[in-house]
């Protein structure tokens, strides 16, 4: 059943005492905890899974009344024979019992005689306490400490989900500490092997921790951190919620039928970006907080950690890995935040066998249909995480207070090296988008996969196009307001450039503002950061150049050989446009983060206009703009093996009036079936993939995203139609 613990109490000093006041200090823990509570909130149960705390202070103060008094204590008379039916929890062993959905109908007895039945237990057990006591007994005892401790954390789990339920979202306790926000987690790589695993019998372990045992375990990498919540708003914005091809067939028709579209304690706040940490709140014991992205995710089903462990292109751990990392000392966030998901099933380890009496029933006979968690969290008592310990939960449960950290097979070091970020790899990434936006619907693929190398030479033509009026229009204002652009440079900036490929027009400012000491290139493709560099550094022989490469839209942290420089954000060519006013606002607040204080920031923009030049511009007479479309189908086939047959897709530009864009589609002639992999997509006769967006903007709006993301417009210019922006924000 369990493992005693004699050598922690055998040859002490005093170990009657100890013990006694350990006692003591669990069974005051749990009626501290009460303290926060009133009768009534004790008293509700918000669902079959969550008991009242009432039922939780009950249920403890049974366990020891009925193995350890009744049995032990001679003479004595347990405190009312209808308690034994009230506060058993499971143990058929021991009798009936009310029925665990119906605990909160427990109106009587009331709070103060479940307090009075934990005094009389305690009067008791100080005398049981009080004799010489058996190994056995010992051992009995301890399971009855670490069974309340394992209902303080439920207590709190559960208040929390009742809280949750109410409308004026109560704190538990408003001074209950947050998570520790900070940073992502890195991979970090473990040797394969034989291994060992499961509790050595050292000290207090629950029986299903043993017996120890050897495993082989393949080499693999595992997080040194949990998720995020900004990773989590990652993956809802990439449709997470809503790709059937991410999720287990039983969660995806969980996720239907329950309709979950965040984790249980998010709480969508109105009329804020859905998919920045400003849009949500969070249920926590302070009450209902604002949503910090730096935190660590939680509350969390299986099924969502699997879904999200898919869609970054990795796993979650099994047990086996977690214990090996957890023993190497790789984990971070290990067992104070939250219990960690992993893609063990729950099942007995080589040689369990559950102890034949009722306390058999403990954990044994619940080794089906549960996935174990490791690690605690942050609502585990002190001194009761163990680095062996399994908790299980059946996959759909979301209110214990449930994370994830990511695992995957090692990949060779020198591709993969300890301490690289849980970003995936690019092509993994396109992977994965691809399957999520054909699988969506509409179905869409974000534009910044055009850009490959066929895509970025058709998007050098299209510039060069007739129709095409932004490039031109823009490079022409830019010469005309270029001495005021130059002015608004502090001496020895650093240039930060979003996206910056060729660095074309950077050399213009470049011309104009000789002061500028540094430039910082960011950019996805190296060879277009290389070029460039190359270009600049003849050309500009003293300015310090100080690439990045990088997705620019995901740059968390300039060089820090840039030293104290000011900074100048630089972001030409509209491609603001092609984000969502959401995306826009949260680049626009993560580049005056990365920017720092005293930053500007040179943004340009194509503005409203009337439709003819707007569409002709996405619509060219040479077709070059249908080839720069379709080469994402090309690219599809190329890449991920696709079979898109690229004559049955005809390029389209439409104007979206309510979003003020032009939107660019591929449409199927017929209908179809495109094949990636194993997985087929069908495309009814019409259907689109939606593959751009080019967002067009009145000055108001550009003030208006700007100032939502903590920016101010300090001068702006307009060229001559066809119109576009030049923006400084502050
Ligand atoms: C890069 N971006 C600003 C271009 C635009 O106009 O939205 C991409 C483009 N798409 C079709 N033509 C050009």
């Amino acid at each position: 059943m369990i493992n005693p613990s004699p050598k922690a109490l055998k040859g002490s000093p005093s170990p009657r005492h100890e013990l006694g006041v350990r006692y003591q200090r669990i069974r005051q823990h749990s009626e501290r905890l009460a303290a926060h509570l009133t009768a009534e909130d004790m008293c509700a149960q918000s669902m079959a899974d969550a008991s009242p705390t009432k039922w939780h202070l009950g249920h403890t103060s049974w366990f020891y009344e009925t193995f350890l008094l009744a049995p032990l204590l001679p003479g004595y008379t347990p405190f009312d024979p209808i308690f034994g039916y009230l506060f058993n929890s499971y143990y058929e062993a021991v009798g009936p019992r009310q029925p665990r959905p119906q605990r909160g109908l427990m109106t009587r007895p009331g709070l103060d005689q479940v307090m009075a039945y934990r005094q009389y237990v305690d009067t008791h057990m100080a005398r049981l306490l009080d004799t010489a006591l058996p190994e056995h007994t010992l051992a009995l005892l301890e399971l009855g400490l670490q069974h309340e401790q394992q209902h303080q954390e439920l207590i709190l789990m559960d208040v929390l989900h009742l809280f949750s339920l109410s409308p004026l979202k109560p704190a538990f306790d408003a001074t209950w500490p947050t998570d520790p926000a900070g940073r992502r987690g890195r991979w970090r790589h473990q040797a394969g092997g034989l291994v060992e695993l499961g509790h050595n019998a050292e000290g207090f372990a629950f029986d299903n921790e043993g017996p120890r045992h050897k495993a082989y375990v393949a080499p693999f990498e595992i997080s040194d951190r949990l998720v995020t919540n900004g990773q989590w708003l990652e993956f809802m914005a990439a449709g997470g919620y809503t790709s059937p091809g991410l999720w287990l067939s039983e969660g995806w028709a969980t996720v239907q039928g329950q309709g979950w579209q965040a984790p249980l304690y998010w709480q969508r706040l109105p009329e804020q970006p859905a998919h920045s940490p400003a849009g949500w709140a969070q249920m926590t014991l302070r009450g209902l907080q604002p949503l910090h992205p730096d935190e660590p995710v939680s509350h969390l089903s299986y099924y969502e950690a699997n879904a999200f462990a898919q869609w970054a292109d990795a796993r979650l751990p099994t047990e086996a890995e977690w214990e090996v990392a957890a023993a190497a000392g790789l984990l971070e966030q290990r067992d104070d935040v939250a219990w960690q998901w992993t893609q063990s099933a729950y099942s007995a380890y080589p040689g369990f066998k559950a102890a034949p009496s009722a306390v058999g029933e403990y954990n044994g006979k619940f080794m089906c249909n549960q996935f174990v968690l490791r690690g605690g969290c942050q609502f585990t008592p002190a001194e009761h995480a163990r680095l062996t310990y399994r908790n299980f939960f059946p996959p759909s449960a979301r209110w214990a207070r449930s994370g994830l950290r990511l695992a995957r097979d090692a990949r060779p070091a020198n591709l993969h090296p300890v301490g690289t970020s849980t970003a995936l790899a690019p092509h993994a990434q396109f992977h994965r988008d691809v399957l999520a936006g054909l699988a969506a619907s509409p179905k869409a693929l974000a534009p910044k996969y055009f850009y490959d190398a066929a895509g970025s030479r058709l998007f050098e033509d299209i510039c060069r196009l007739p129709e095409y009026y932004p490039t031109r229009a823009e490079m022409a204002l830019l010469g005309r307001i270029m001495p005021e652009l130059a002015a608004v440079i502090p001496t020895d900036a650093a240039l930060v450039e979003f996206g910056s490929g060729a660095s074309d027009k950077t050399q213009r400012l470049l011309d104009a503002a000789p002061q500028i000491g540094a430039y910082v290139p960011i950019d996805i493709s190296q060879s277009a950061v290389d070029g460039a560099c190359q270009a600049l550094r003849r050309r500009y022989p003293r300015l310090q150049l100080v690439p990045v490469v990088e997705d620019f839209t995901h740059a968390l942290q300039l060089p820090a050989a840039l030293g104290e420089r000011p900074r100048v954000g630089f972001f030409p060519g509209s491609t603001l446009g092609n984000f969502s006013h959401t995306e826009a606002v949260a680049f626009l607040r993560g580049a005056r983060q990365l920017l720092g204080r005293q930053a500007c920031f040179i943004l340009g923009v194509d503005m409203l206009k009337p439709l003819a030049p707007l569409l002709a511009a996405y619509n060219d007479a040479a077709g070059v703009t249908a080839a720069f479309n379709k080469n994402l189908l090309a690219r599809i086939n190329r890449e991920l093996g696709a079979n898109f047959d690229l004559p049955a897709f005809d390029h389209q530009a439409r104007w979206n009036a309510r979003h003020e864009r032009v939107e660019m589609h591929l449409v199927a002639r017929t209908a179809q079936t495109v094949r990636i992999g194993g997985q087929a997509f069908h495309f009814a006769a019409g259907e689109s993939l939606h593959s751009e967006n080019s967002h067009k903007f009145s000055v108001e709006r550009v003030m208006a995203l700007a100032a939502q993301a903590g920016w101010k417009v300090s001068g702006q210019w307009l060229s001559e139609q066809p119109q576009v922006g030049m923006f400084v924000l502050r």
